[in-house]
């Protein structure tokens, strides 16, 4: 059901915990199943510098949060808004129809954590 690689994120999920003093944060989670995620970011000359996740979530919202957090690490703040869900889908070799929603979550966690940094540092 799931790729190698989803499963190998499972298992070895990068980057979780939490930014100390971060420049950012995210709060998301998924009324429809419970999920919640925690994204927290610093920013160094308008790139991420470092990203981390805090995921209470199932298996695939595990796995989207850790190639998230690779995927954009060094990216700019505006090309790390244009990442989307399929982005992270097709990186993690997809994902079942039925999980799509989980790889939203990361997305979103992101993305709010970078317009929280925006709306300090305008
Ligand atoms: Fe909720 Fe995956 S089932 S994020």
């Amino acid at each position: 059901m799931y790729s190698d690689k989803v499963m190998e994120h499972f298992e070895n999920p990068r980057n979780i915990g939490e930014v100390e003093n971060p420049d950012g944060t995210g709060n998301v989670g998924n009324p429809v199943c419970g999920d919640v995620m925690k994204v927290t970011i610093r920013v160094e000359d308008g790139r991420l510098a470092e990203i981390k996740c805090k995921t209470l979530g199932c298996g695939a919202a595990i796995a989207t949060s850790s190639i998230t957090t690779e995927m954009a690490m060094g990216m700019t703040l505006d090309e790390a808004m244009a990442l989307t869900r399929d982005d992270i889908a097709q990186a993690l070799g997809g994902l079942p129809s039925n999980k799509m929603h989980c790889s939203n979550l990361a997305v979103d966690g992101l993305h709010e954590a970078i317009a929280d940094y925006r709306s300090h540092n305008s």
